[in-house]
């Protein structure tokens, strides 16, 4: 059967911690589709043209774990204003999003113009101060992070950058559920999705 569900949402809200439990529950396949903005990211670092990284991405490209650098992150959100870069990732997106067995995509722009057919629409948020912790405590297990102040300087830009572009900019669809998990554990989070899910599923 084909069941979509769309999650969204800014850096570090728990996207990615509630999309892979939730695909894991549902034995959904799972898109982050992040990933491509980051690897569009990495490839303008070396020099190449955005347009046509997005244009000539390949799968490989989605598997370097440099992706996660908060060089990597910065790059991401200053191509992902591109137009021209969104358009060319938006047919593997929603290929994916219809393949048979379910799947689960998260991002910025899942619900409102990727999959606004999806069956099931979260909205993750939380506090900038919340998230860039978060950020930080993950950055600095990999080695990875500057200071706590940094990683909120990075967190507060990538927002301004995402909220406010003029295409396919982050914002909640009408009918996302909101999740907000300033104050919720990742058990919290995640059984507050399913209890969402849950209930669409029960009307689909
Ligand atoms: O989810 P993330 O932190 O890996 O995303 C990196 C950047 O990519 C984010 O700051 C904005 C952009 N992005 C986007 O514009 N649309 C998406 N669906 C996913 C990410």
């Amino acid at each position: 059967m084909r069941f979509t569900i769309a999650i969204d949402g800014p850096a570090a809200a728990g996207k990615g911690t509630i999309s892979r439990a939730v695909s894991a529950h549902y034995g959904f396949a799972h898109l982050d589709t992040g990933l491509l903005y980051r690897a569009v990211g990495a490839k303008m670092l070396e020099g190449v043209a955005p347009i046509s990284a997005a244009q000539n991405l390949e799968p490989d490209d989605l598997e370097h774990p440099k992706l996660r650098a908060p060089e990597i992150a910065q790059a991401a959100s200053k191509v992902a204003v591109i137009s021209e870069v969104r358009s060319a990732l938006v047919d593997f997106q929603r290929a994916f999003a219809r393949r048979a067995g379910g799947a689960v995509l998260d991002g910025r722009d899942i619900g409102t113009v990727i999959c606004p057919w999806a069956e099931a629409k979260l909205f993750v948020t939380a506090s900038a101060e919340v998230r860039a912790k978060r950020r930080f405590v993950e950055l600095a297990a990999k080695g990875l992070a500057d200071s706590l102040d940094e990683v909120l300087a990075d967190v507060k830009a990538r927002d301004e950058r995402d909220i406010n572009r003029a295409e396919s900019p982050l914002k909640p669809a009408d009918d996302a559920i909101l999740i907000d998990t300033s104050d919720l554990n990742i058990d919290e989070a995640v059984t507050k999705a399913l209890t969402s899910i849950e209930a669409l599923r029960a009307k689909a």
